[in-house]
């Protein structure tokens, strides 16, 4: 028969535990929270009191209900009151040392029929269970960060793991308003192990000097449609937590995409791990970016555009309407460009070939214009300052955001894109996962407009696929190298990785 959960224990109440805490009241429970000391009791409580509080503030909670949640929230530093709970959760630190302890003494406490999770990010659920007597009811339920806002849970058994358990374990995250994906005890199980692949990669571009902080940010959030760009996202998760998985996912892979990126070790070596202390990749102090404004290009008249089709005529018109004189010069005859004020070469790949083919090199920027939004501006090492900066400014002026970066394959959004969708590709390939189940998780984990298959699918995967050879041959990056499925997929002819899945 399935098992019913009325009081939860929550173990540990920083971001997530409280978050998880809140959850589980929010849906009805009775909720046992529980922290080492009365210190640690008040920080917990203060996270509670701010998130409802701001529900309250914003409309979407009345003050009385209120009440009732944080009334079904009894805080205690003693985990013996526990001994009655139905399920406990825990949201300790990442060290397996405690996870293992803290398990240990839950089997003691606990009545034989109580479920014990862990929302570990990194661990493996298996060696958790194994500090217990009861290793067939310990379970992985993985919540996502803001725990009340994120729609996801991630359910994780391992070999020993009652039959029926992950069921009733998924049962009860839909009863929270959660959807469940059910996954095997793997590094980063399906989200993180997607998720920091591409987020540590983003911390690679950024050491690289491929691009600034702020210009990867923007890429992916306005290029790509994601709610926040990598480094926003490293700081909310707590750079400790990220390095923490990267580490863990490199010890299982061996993929040096996953060796956690000197930056992060840097910065959490220095205690600036994020949100949580005010300051990681971005500070607290820092303020809101100043405002840019339409600083017009003012040495420009003339704008050499070399590309053709739909993209360059549409370039064009944009720069006639705002007052500029275009001239076009197709790859193959570069000389109706040669002596505009800055020369624009539309194109995804790397540009040097056809600045060492012109006789004012230093005018010539790459230009991917990527969605509405965005523009990647792209400078070879022979492109003068005023030239990178005087196209910037003509973006703006064009209603697009400028990302400045370097002259390398796929320059920034595709390039941390198609790794990302090659590695939903490899998870899909390896029978990990399912295709739904990959698409879910990050649309409702991350909060992404789409699953990375439902991305590869609507970008086309012979793009993806030719794209992911440029970075292989630019980085000889081995993870680079197009995953064998979507190389197959391509030469079939097959059109939808989804459809292909089933
Ligand atoms: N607690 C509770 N509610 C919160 C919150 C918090 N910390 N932060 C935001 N919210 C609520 C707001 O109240 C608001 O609610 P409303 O729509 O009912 O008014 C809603 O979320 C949207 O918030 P905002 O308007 O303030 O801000 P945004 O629109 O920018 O959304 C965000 C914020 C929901 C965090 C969004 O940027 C997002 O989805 N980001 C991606 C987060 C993500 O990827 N999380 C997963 C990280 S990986 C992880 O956690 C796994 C771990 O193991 C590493």
């Amino acid at each position: 028969m399935a098992q019913t959960f009325e009081t939860v224990g929550v173990v540990g109440l920083g971001t997530m535990g409280a978050g998880i805490a809140e959850v589980f009241a929010r849906a009805g429970l009775q909720v046992i929270g529980v922290e080492a000391d009365d210190a640690a009791l008040d920080r917990g409580r203060g996270h509670l009191d701010r998130s409802t509080g701001r529900a309250v503030t914003k409309g979407k909670l009345t003050e009385d209900d209120r009440s009732v949640i944080l009334g079904r929230i009894t805080l205690t530093t003693s985990r013996e009151d526990l001994a009655d709970a139905d399920l406990v959760i825990e949201a300790i630190p990442e060290i397996m040392e405690f996870k293992r302890g803290l398990f240990a003494d839950l089997d003691r406490i606990c009545k034989p029929s109580a479920v014990l999770a862990t929302n570990t990010s990194s661990l493996s659920v298996t060696a958790i269970a194994a500090s217990t007597s009861r290793p067939g009811r310990v379970i992985g339920m993985h919540f996502f960060n803001p725990a009340p806002v994120m729609k996801l849970v991630e359910v994780v058994h391992t070999v020993v793991t009652d039959d029926g358990l992950a069921g009733d374990i998924a049962a009860l995250a839909r009863r929270l308003g959660k959807t469940p994906i059910t996954a095997g005890d793997r590094a980063g199980f399906v989200v993180n192990r997607l998720l920091l692949g591409y987020l540590n990669h983003a911390c690679a571009l950024l050491e690289s000097g491929l691009a600034g902080r702020d210009d990867i940010d923007a890429a992916m959030k306005l290029g790509v449609g994601l709610p926040m760009g990598p480094f926003t996202l490293l700081d909310l998760i707590g750079l400790d937590t990220s390095y923490e998985v990267c580490e863990v996912l490199f010890r299982e892979t061996r993929d040096r995409r996953h060796a956690p990126a000197p930056v992060l070790r840097e910065l959490v070596t220095a205690g600036l791990l994020g949100r949580k202390t005010g300051r990681g990749f971005y500070s607290d102090a820092e303020g809101a970016p100043a405002a840019e404004g339409d600083r017009r290009a003012a040495s420009v008249s003339t704008v050499g555009i070399v590309g053709a089709g739909p993209e360059a005529a549409a370039l064009v018109a944009a720069l006639d309407g705002a007052g500029f004189k275009a001239v076009v010069a197709e790859n193959s005859d570069l000389a109706p460009v040669g002596d505009a004020d800055v020369i624009v070469a539309l194109s995804d790949r790397p540009i040097v070939e056809l600045a060492v083919r012109i006789p004012h090199p230093d005018r010539l920027a790459g230009l991917h214009l990527v969605g509405d939004d965005v523009a990647e501006v792209a400078s070879t090492v022979l492109t003068s300052e005023e030239t990178a900066g005087a196209v910037r400014d003509l973006m703006r002026i064009l209603g697009r955001t400028p990302v400045m970066c370097g002259d390398r394959a796929e320059f920034v959004v595709n390039a941390l894109l198609y790794a990302y969708l090659n590695d939903a590709v490899r998870m899909l390939e390896s029978g990990y996962a399912s295709a739904g189940d990959i698409d879910t998780g990050m649309r409702l984990g991350c909060g992404y407009p789409a699953g990375p298959l439902e991305m590869l699918d609507a970008i086309g995967l012979e793009t993806v696929r030719d794209g992911l050879r440029a970075l292989y041959a630019e980085y000889r990056e081995p993870s680079f190298a197009p995953v064998p499925l979507l190389d197959q997929l391509v030469t079939a002819g097959v059109p939808s990785i989804r459809e292909y899945a089933g």
